[in-house]
């Protein structure tokens, strides 16, 4: 069957992997990717399939309705796979503005404009879909007491950055229950692997290590994060987007809890390794920052509906996610080097000045 999926924010670090995923899989589909090529954006990501015939992008701001409406009829399309969003939390902190503005309002500019494109259509929306893909953080914290978040679990954001993403959620739920748009919703724990950003902790922390700077671990250290392999979740996207009932909330996670410091031991033991340096040789990097404010303490999301209605599992051992994702940063210090160049110094001094 042939289709045209609009993938938002396919030049950054999950939306290319999804469009990669995509593209590959099926050709008789038509891919086009819309980015607005913030700083999170890169095409550099795509290299490898920019040139196949079933790919397209388009430069352009979500909260651009002319140009979204007239994208979506244009192009005929019939999917949407929306990531596009302002993502660091850190950032959210000191500009809540531009979160509320991508995330809430491109978010109802897109549902707005596929609502009047497909409402009118003879066939309505029959056969369409639009797929936002959110995070557990809506959920707000965990205690240590081995709860998890699920379908179910009551929305409770706390920064900036997941209120923004809540918002949009509710939106989109609302644009179905009002308007009968076919929609999914997704919430997915925190992804690693090639092509993040690094204002994440991973990436961040790899390219630190490796150039023997300093590892500002928030408060004691003591936050736990649940960690997907990137490929895991844009598996998951897939499946979801062409087999998930309409209306539903799928919850997507790897069971794999990591307290932030004991993540960071991992990190700097595995760059070292790879490096060739003596075991523990930069221990002596970590430094701990005043902490995150209003910091989650514990992220934790159970994926077993997703599991028992569509049968998807992370495919990898974190072991081995990780010994992929820091040979690959390792391997690919001229990417590293492309997006850290620009502005991205003055970001991280002003980051970590005063912490
Ligand atoms: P990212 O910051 O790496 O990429 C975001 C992309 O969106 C960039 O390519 C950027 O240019 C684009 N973008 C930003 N504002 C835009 C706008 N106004 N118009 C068009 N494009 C715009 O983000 P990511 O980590 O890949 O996250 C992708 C999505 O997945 C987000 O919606 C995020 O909330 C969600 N998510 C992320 C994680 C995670 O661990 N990274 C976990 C769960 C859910
Ligand atoms: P991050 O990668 O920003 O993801 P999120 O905040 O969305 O979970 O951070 C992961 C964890 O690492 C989080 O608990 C904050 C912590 N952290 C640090 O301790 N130091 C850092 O420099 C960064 C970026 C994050």
């Amino acid at each position: 069957m042939k289709r045209t999926i609009i993938i938002t924010g396919g030049a950054g670090f999950i939306g290319s992997h999804v469009v990669r995923l995509f593209v590959n899989r099926y050709p008789d589909y038509r891919i086009i990717n819309l980015d607005k090529l913030t700083y999170a954006g890169n095409l550099a990501n795509l290299r490898d399939i920019e040139d196949r015939p079933n790919y397209k992008f388009v430069r352009m701001d979500i909260c651009d309705f002319e140009g979204v409406m007239k994208l979506i009829q244009d192009e005929h399309v019939d999917g949407i796979i929306h990531l596009a969003a302002e993502s660091h939390v850190d950032r959210s902190i000191k500009d809540p503005f531009t979160f509320a503005r991508t995330n809430v309002m491109g978010t109802l500019t897109l549902l707005q404009a596929a609502k009047l494109y497909w409402e009118a259509l003879p066939e309505k929306y029959e056969g369409k879909r639009f797929y936002h893909i959110s995070t557990d953080e809506v959920y707000g914290a965990l205690q240590f007491d081995g709860t998890l978040f699920t379908e179910e679990t009551k929305y409770q954001p706390h920064s900036p950055y997941s209120a923004a993403k809540a918002s949009s959620d509710h939106f989109v739920r609302a644009y179905h229950d009002t308007y009968g748009m076919p929609t999914i919703v997704t919430n997915c724990s925190n992804n690693y692997g090639p092509y993040q950003f690094p204002e994440k902790l991973i990436p961040l922390f790899i390219n630190n290590i490796r150039h023997g700077k300093p590892l500002p671990v928030y408060g004691k250290g003591e936050n736990v994060r649940d960690w997907l392999f990137v490929e895991d979740h844009a598996r998951a996207i897939d499946i979801i987007f062409h087999k998930g009932r309409i209306a539903e909330t799928y919850n997507i996670g790897g069971f794999n809890e990591w307290k932030n410091i004991d993540l960071i031991k991992v990190l700097i033991k595995t760059v070292d390794r790879l490096l060739g340096r003596p075991e523990g040789a930069d221990d002596h990097l970590i430094t701990y920052v005043t902490d995150r404010a209003g910091h989650d303490l514990r992220y934790a999301i159970d994926s077993t509906k997703l599991k028992n209605e569509l049968g998807w599992e992370p495919s990898l051992q974190f072991e081995e996610g990780i010994e992929k994702t820091v040979k690959w940063y390792l391997e690919n210090q001229a990417w590293m080097d492309n997006v850290t160049s620009g502005d991205y110094q003055k970001y991280y001094e002003d980051m970590y000045r005063n912490r």
